[in-house]
């Protein structure tokens, strides 16, 4: 089985590091195809704990090399920094030459953004993620690969710096970066660099040929998805699974499998329709157990029951063949657990996700409840040790959302992880 994909199937943070992390024991390649450092992985396993932006959460097996994607948008600071903190080698980590990089320039448009759209803000992470896809799109965008010819890049580099500072200070009226700093600037970059530099999608396709396995590691969640999500409420990119061929320059012929990885209720950040979001108390309850504060950014994320409508949909646009559930213990020592199972919209009920930001935002949770349960599930490792009302709870997800619970994460750490069926057999 080559390849294998794990995508946030909910609005990102569902702790696909982890997951990543554990699954990439047997893993010749993990690969990230999308995003940038808006993501934050959390990977806890017997080497520490290591908080990771941009370097794929395989990095803590000595046998797999890490991939970047010419999906990913690459801050070329925080990817030395990420390299330097966890020792990195190129026979350990590549990136791909088409990637394109985050400029100093996109950040700062980024957040002069946001601040330009005031109240309709989207709570963007800030960190120059879509203004660095605006620029790939439209074919302004600078690639990894252009930083080892300082030449060429010094001509390009002239004449975009010359546009976004009009932008920066005529559109914005804020202050003009600087050109010469920025070329110093990418000089160090390359240097550094330059060994971790490849064609990487020739060394996804090398591996598959040789049936070895590839994970290919999602970032964000599906309803982020910049088609398929939650619009305008999205990243720029596509973390559902058709990113991942374009990504990373893969066919889907090479996939065994797709599984999705869901929070056992949900989160968000940022603004946007959130139609199970839990106010008051019993969020807080379990935002403060759950530490649901952003790896990235450090914002108090909302809580939400979990939405059965909106997990069938990711389903479908991602053709799950399997979800994982992390966070169960989570949801330990509540009376009484909800579950939506369709929204009311206009008064007229419905179990189909609407694609229109502004009718999600109208739409009322039906929801369905099981019987919570008092027996800890935190750490557990064997399905014998699930209690009824635990496995009630995942048989009523998978009814819902039609397809099997595969992997349950019951901690944070690698070794706190039950494996219902094996994904990668
Ligand atoms: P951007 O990706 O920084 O442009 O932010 C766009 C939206 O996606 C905002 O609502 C962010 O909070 C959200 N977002 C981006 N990356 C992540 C992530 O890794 N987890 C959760 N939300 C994210």
């Amino acid at each position: 089985m080559p390849a294998y994909a794990v995508i946030g199937a909910q609005w990102g943070d569902e702790g696909k590091g982890k997951i990543i992390d554990f699954l990439a024991e047997n893993a010749a390649i993990v690969a990230r195809y999308s995003g940038g450092n808006n993501a934050g992985h959390t990977v806890v396993n017997e080497g520490g704990t290591f908080k990771l932006h941009l370097v794929p959460s395989g990095i803590c097996w000595p046998h797999t090399m890490n991939v970047i994607g010419n999906g990913v948008v690459v801050d070329p600071d925080v990817l030395i920094k990420e390299i330097n903190e966890n020792n990195l080698v190129p026979n350990r980590l590549s990136v791909s030459d088409r990637a394109h990089l985050i400029m100093p320039y996109h950040v700062v448009i980024d957040q002069l953004e946001e601040q330009r759209r005031g109240d309709a803000a989207l709570g963007t992470t800030g960190r120059g993620v879509g203004p660095a896809y605006v620029d790939k799109v439209s074919r302004q965008g600078i690639r990894v690969g252009e930083l080892l010819d300082a030449e060429d890049l010094n001509l390009r580099l002239t004449k975009i710096v010359g546009f976004k500072n009009e932008l920066i200070t005529k559109i914005y009226g804020g202050d003009p970066v600087d050109l010469d700093n920025i070329f110093e600037q990418t000089r160090k970059w390359a240097s550094e660099l330059a060994p971790y530099i490849k064609p990487v999608e020739n060394l996804v396709a090398a591996a598959i040929d040789k049936k070895e396995n590839v994970i290919v590691e999602g970032a964000q969640g599906a309803l982020l998805d910049l088609d398929h999500g939650t619009y305008p409420f999205v990243t720029s990119s596509n973390p559902t699974v058709g990113g991942t061929l374009t990504g990373l320059g893969m066919g889907p012929n090479s996939y065994g499998g797709v599984a999705g990885v869901f929070k056992a209720y949900c989160t968000r950040v940022g603004a946007g329709p959130f139609p199970t979001e839990i106010h008051g108390e019993q969020g807080n309850r379990i935002r403060e157990m759950a530490g649901e504060f952003g790896v990235t950014t450090g914002r108090a994320r909302r809580i939400g029951w979990f939405d059965g409508v909106a997990a069938k949909y990711s389903a479908r646009v991602n053709g799950f063949d399997g979800m994982i559930i992390t966070r169960l213990d989570t949801l330990d020592g509540w009376d009484e657990i909800k579950i939506c199972v369709a929204y009311e919209i206009d008064g007229v009920r419905t179990d189909q996700f609407p694609v229109d930001s502004v009718m999600l935002d109208r739409a009322k949770p039906i929801y369905e409840s099981v019987t919570g349960w008092t027996e800890s599930t935190r750490s557990i490792t064997r399905p014998n040790q699930i209690n009824q009302g635990a496995k009630a709870y995942l048989n009523k997800l998978e009814k819902v959302v039609g397809i099997p619970v595969k992997i349950v994460s019951t901690g944070p750490h690698r070794k706190e992880t039950l494996v219902l069926e094996d994904l990668m057999s």
